[in-house]
């Protein structure tokens, strides 16, 4: 099922704040209206945000009123600008919004013709996220023996990316194959991704999911309750993976246990020219700490800390599966230059 789509000058998502217990249909007409879903977590995984990104450009092109190239070339960076200044530590949205830009710069055409393409870009990205999901699954399900229970963090389903998933995408393929496994998902606070989403997804499938609280995951290890961990990323540099808040403790923990951890991500993740020490961690507001289910319940005005993502550096990760196939750790070095495994 795909997660975005565009129809007729419209993009076709789900609200995913209203999931599980409601499946509202969101129909975004503006780049603004874009922003404002990409803000609020509407639309969210990193996957998913380069294609709402793409996508955001296609409507910015198709609402300009502008009559010669280069104003249309304007009205796109005035809406690459909205939609960077959105959230800042999934690359895949600096790199779709990027793409997109290029390609319109690159091609010189008439006003119309330009606008056709820059819908055709967005289109081929969303359906590159989908197929990249689709080989990483299988590439992934390689590494998952009948019998594991799999322990993923926050979602990196269907619906952060285009289609399929990352982390669950290779879950399912295993699945798919006939592996009997199951999957502990961690509820992850403090937007609970995991508790209203993974959890969903895989309960939906028919994949055996059992939910716990973030604060557990040791005493899983620890249980030996899982054996192997299977994580997404919003941007993996040069010497770590950067995921949701939580992912660097699971990490530290499946060493400490000898517990295999695997990261999937497509290639439009990946930031090979940076380290983590460059990328801009998001700080959100006090409120999602400080309240649950929409009612206070830390002391008014107590000090938070609200980062959405936390930086495992790659000594801690067994392998890093995408489309393109998986570096193990023995291959890190290609990884960082770019090289296939
Ligand atoms: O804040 P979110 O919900 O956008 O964070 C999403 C994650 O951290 C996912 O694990 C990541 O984007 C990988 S999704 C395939």
């Amino acid at each position: 099922m795909r997660t975005i789509k565009w129809q007729d000058g419209t993009v076709i998502t789900i609200d995913q704040t209203r999931l599980p217990l409601e499946t509202v249909t969101l129909k975004i007409k503006t780049v603004d209206e874009m922003a404002e879903a990409i803000k609020n977590l509407r639309v969210r995984g990193a996957p998913l945000l380069g294609a709402a990104a793409a996508y955001g450009l296609a409507l910015a092109a198709c609402n300009s009123n502008a009559t010669c190239e280069s104003e249309l070339l304007a009205d796109l960076e005035d809406a690459v600008q909205t939609l960077k200044s959105t959230r800042p530590t999934a690359v895949n949205l600096f790199w779709a919004a990027d793409r997109v830009l290029g390609k319109a710069r690159d091609f010189r055409g008439r006003v119309e013709e330009t606008k056709a393409i820059v819908v055709q870009e967005a289109q081929r990205i969303a359906d590159e996220d989908a197929e990249a999901n689709l080989a990483m699954g299988e590439n992934g399900a390689a590494l998952i023996n009948d019998g594991d229970v799999i322990l993923t963090h926050c979602n990196a389903g269907e619906l952060a990316t285009v289609e399929y998933g990352t982390a669950l995408g290779v879950i399912r393929a295993a699945w798919k194959q006939g592996k009997k496994i199951k999957v502990i998902a961690t509820e992850t606070r403090p937007l609970l991704q995991g508790a209203r989403l993974t959890a969903y997804e895989l309960k939906r499938d028919g994949i055996p999911v059992t939910l716990i609280t973030d604060s557990m995951v040791g005493y899983v290890m620890q249980k030996r309750l899982v054996n192997k961990v299977i994580v997404g990323a919003d941007r993996i540099v040069q010497d770590a993976v950067v995921n949701k808040i939580g992912t660097f403790t699971a990490a530290v923990l499946a060493h400490e246990h000898g517990v295999p951890f695997y990261v999937a991500a497509p290639k439009s993740t990946f930031d090979l020219t940076r380290t983590a020490s460059e990328v801009i961690i998001e700080e959100r507001k006090p409120a999602e700490v400080t309240h649950y289910g929409g009612q206070q319940v830390a002391a008014e005005g107590i000090g938070v800390l609200n980062p959405a993502f936390d930086i495992t550096p790659l000594k801690y990760v067994t392998a890093i599966i995408y489309e393109g196939g998986v570096y193990y750790q023995k291959d890190f070095a290609k990884f960082k230059a770019g090289i296939s495994p």
